[in-house]
């Protein structure tokens, strides 16, 4: 089947089997291979992009079921100069990576709650494990990428024009 998407920004073009798992297209039809495979099974969340700016696991997604929305990766978080994304930078001075196996899709899931909260409340830190729960780490133990959230939150906040009050009921949970 013929299918479009929007995938940080860029229009694609291609035909898939109905079969086709998003993270397959994303990593051997795209190239994009900065989305991770861990467990295949919906569990580990590294695989995590955000589908239409909610956080999706795309093991567990059709390629066809996403035709005509828009995906964003984590190639599309940093800048072309390489700068990186306020989360990114975050997670970075707090020491919220070590191997870097997860951080994808830490960083793909944990944006969706730092962009959904700038305007309002900050997440609770039980707000940000609970989020942190689609994410498995086998390194950090998860106290350095709980700062990184509250840093980058900060940050975030720090730079929205004003509050909304719908933003700080998005951290009720994240659809993956
Ligand atoms: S690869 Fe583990 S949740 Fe998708
Ligand atoms: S930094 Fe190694 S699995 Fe998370």
């Amino acid at each position: 089947m013929d299918i479009t998407l929007k995938v940080n920004g860029r229009p694609e073009q291609f035909s898939a089997q109905p079969n086709e798992l998003l993270v397959e297209r994303l990593r051997d039809g795209l190239g994009l291979t900065g989305t991770k495979v861990g467990c295949d099974t919906g569990q580990c969340g590294t695989c995590v992009v955000r589908l239409d700016g909610r956080s999706v696991k795309s093991c567990l997604v059709l390629t066809a079921s996403a035709a005509g929305g828009e995906v964003a990766t984590i190639e599309g978080e940093t800048t072309r100069g390489g700068e990186l994304s306020g989360l990114q930078e975050a997670l970075r001075q707090e020491h919220g990576t070590q191997c870097g196996f997860c951080t994808p899709g830490m960083v793909m899931a944990l944006g969706e709650l730092v962009d959904a909260t700038a305007g309002g409340e900050a997440p609770t830190e039980p707000e940000i494990r609970e989020w942190l729960t689609g994410n498995l780490c086998r390194c950090t133990g998860y106290h350095s990428v709980v700062r990184g959230v509250q840093r980058a939150c900060a940050a975030a906040r720090a730079q929205a024009p004003a509050a909304e009050p719908a933003a700080a009921s998005a951290a009720a949970g994240q659809e993956v």
